[in-house]
């Protein structure tokens, strides 16, 4: 065990990467960075840590912004609620700790969505406290070098390798510890193909020597991909178009998008025109002019896949029966924070006289 984190941190002096929330102790600095690599990649978070940190600069800043432009910041980069979450702690920074981070870990992970990962990221990086991270990379390290085939999405799983985290921790250095052991788990030990030719803890490494490398870690449950059919209307009047709020629990709370009509199955536009909740739409809606079709969406997240359909109506104007929905001009629309699905169906299908 003690060979780890020597072997460890001698690795990271050679190749640890420089991340601008490497070179800073502000505990908010560290949180923003971290709720976005949660599950973000390094090279695409990069931006969104500059531009987030840049409008929203410190607790006051982000606590005061309305909700709908930090989701507006947040857009593209999908788990929205983390997003959210951001928001309204920081409104709680403001208000239970008069607008500074608390210090203890047990405050720190009171606030709405910080986990214990979190709770260490930013107590051992701003404050040098003991704390272990335990994340996806340190799962994976400490399960193949030590060759532990508890699965990590249980119980007893978690156990086990937070105990090991904590006891392999270096308790003088836990900032650069805990740093070195996510970037040997980004760089080094890698999920598929890691680079075990050149790998300084190859001679150690349990998984290694039992060629248990693509085993390793083992997890219980395999995430179930439920499908689902989305029917987004967007629906025009010359440069005018309808949006709606997403409201409901749901993926993309308070995100905006087109109309939509979520069916059971996939279906073509000459059944979705009987489905009652279109009829209950454009029964006293103006004529349509015209309507497009566009191929089919498939949109992956990480327990669903979106089949979306999009139809672009053009209607004669808006009546009353369109009176629950936003109506806007297509020059605001980029006001507007709408999920990803959205803005690559504005991209790609070349919408008539939508840019
Ligand atoms: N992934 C999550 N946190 C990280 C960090 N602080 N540095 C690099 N990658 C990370």
């Amino acid at each position: 065990m003690d060979f780890f984190s020597g072997i460890l941190l001698h690795w990271y002096e050679e190749n640890r990467r420089d991340l601008p929330w490497r070179n800073t102790v502000d505990p908010y600095l560290i949180w923003i960075s971290e709720i976005i690599l949660q599950q973000t990649r390094v090279v695409q978070g990069m931006d969104y840590y500059f531009r987030f940190t840049e409008r929203f600069p410190d607790i006051r800043t982000l606590a005061e912004a309305e909700e709908d432009e930090v989701l507006k910041y947040w857009q593209g980069l999908g788990y929205y609620s983390r997003a959210r979450n951001l928001h309204a702690a920081a409104r709680d920074l403001m208000s239970r700790f008069g607008g500074e981070f608390p210090w203890s870990y047990e405050d720190v992970r009171s606030l709405k969505g910080i986990g214990a990962y979190t709770a260490a990221a930013i107590c051992s990086f701003a404050w040098r406290q003991p704390y272990a991270v335990v994340d996806g990379n340190v799962y994976r390290v400490l399960s193949r070098v030590f060759g532990i085939d508890t699965p990590i999405d249980t119980g007893e799983g978690q156990k086990r390798f937070a105990e090991l985290a904590f006891s392999l921790l270096d308790k003088e250095r836990p900032d650069t510890y805990n740093q070195a052991i996510m970037d040997f788990g980004a760089v080094q030990c890698l999920p598929q193909s890691p680079d075990c030719l050149f790998c300084p803890m190859r001679d150690k490494c349990a998984a290694y020597r039992e060629g248990r490398i693509d085993q390793l870690p083992v997890k219980a449950g395999k995430t179930v991909v439920k499908p689902r059919y989305f029917n987004y209307l967007h629906i025009k009047c010359g440069d005018r178009l309808l949006l709606s709020q997403r409201s409901a629990k749901d993926i993309w709370q308070n995100l905006y998008e087109f109309p939509l009509i979520e069916t059971e199955r996939d279906m073509e536009w000459e059944e979705l025109v009987k489905e009652k909740r279109f009829l209950d739409l454009f029964r006293q809606a103006p004529e349509i002019k015209w309507r497009r079709q566009h191929p089919v969406f498939k949109h992956v997240l990480s327990h669903r896949i979106i089949f979306a359909r999009f139809y672009e109506i053009e209607v004669a104007g808006f009546t009353d029966a369109f009176s629950s929905y936003l109506e806007i001009s297509e020059s605001e629309l980029e006001k507007y924070a709408l999920p990803r699905l959205i803005t690559l169906y504005l991209e790609k299908s070349d919408c008539q006289g939508t840019k």
